[in-house]
């Protein structure tokens, strides 16, 4: 969506606060041993409060409150009886609708001790999507911003999911733009948009460049068994940095400038 009412705003600085908090709750909470199902019924719990209903259960009747990814899975992850390991990869993304606002935030972590040597995969992910946001302004084009993040992924050694990526938010979880790669589409025309309401989001893997659905009927997942990492803010896009709104006390300019690599 476009914002155009200071309603608006406030709509969706909201939905973005109870995403935020819900996925900070969740992340403090998981611990080895948990199940994905006990974690995912916690997020459900911080995000009633806050009156927020789960965006990916509103306008997909996912079977979860939040998806929750683990290790070779990219995204869309089913909160299950799974039981979470030492040294997991795991990925929460909590997406949510508010009084007819959605935000979307997610990120991934390690559990416990490093076992599967990831740190510096979830360092680059972080550490990319805050370069990219960077970079975002009224009339850049979307897959320059694409290309950056690949570049950056290659300086690192790693790659990038081709056929998952962020879009635009606001009215619903998914909306124009639908496809905010991270590579250099080509194809894609679009230039981001003053005022436009966006869900960046990173897929950096340790190989492969595409992944899979699952017979689950949701899971990405890669198949040759290579590690991903996400991580994602919904923000809005102006004449100079965007506004980050998943950021807990909403990022400034010299906070931003300040944690680009
Ligand atoms: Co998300
Ligand atoms: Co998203």
């Amino acid at each position: 969506m476009i914002i155009q009412t200071e309603e608006d705003w406030k709509g969706l600085r909201a939905a973005s606060h109870a995403v935020a908090i819900t996925l900070q709750e969740m992340k403090a909470i998981t611990k080895v041993g948990m199940t994905t199902k006990a974690i995912d019924e916690f997020g459900g719990k911080v995000l009633k409060k806050f009156g927020a209903n789960s965006a990916p259960y509103k306008d997909y009747k996912f079977p979860g409150y939040a998806c929750i990814s683990l290790n070779q899975e990219a995204c869309h992850g089913i909160p299950s009886d799974r039981i979470i390991k030492e040294g997991d990869l795991i990925n929460i993304d909590v997406s949510a609708e508010l009084s007819g606002y959605y935000g979307d935030n997610g990120c991934s972590f390690i559990i416990g001790k490093d076992l599967q040597n990831v740190q510096s995969l979830v360092d680059a992910s972080e550490a990319i999507l805050m370069e990219a946001i960077s970079q975002i302004k009224t009339d850049v084009k979307i897959n320059e911003i694409g290309g950056l993040i690949n570049m950056l992924a290659k300086s690192r050694g790693y790659n990038v999911i081709k056929n998952i990526c962020g879009h635009g938010i606001g009215r619903k979880l998914h909306e124009e733009p639908t496809e905010i790669a991270c590579w250099k589409d080509r194809a894609n025309r679009q230039r981001f948009k003053k005022n436009s309401v966006i869900a960046v989001e990173t897929f950096i893997s340790t190989g492969a460049k595409f992944v899979h659905e699952d017979d689950d009927g949701w899971t990405l997942k890669t198949d040759d068994g290579s590690l991903v990492a996400q991580h994602e803010h919904t923000m809005v896009v102006t004449d100079d940095y965007p506004v980050i709104l998943t950021w807990e006390n909403e990022i400034g300019k010299e906070e931003l400038a300040k944690r680009i690599i």
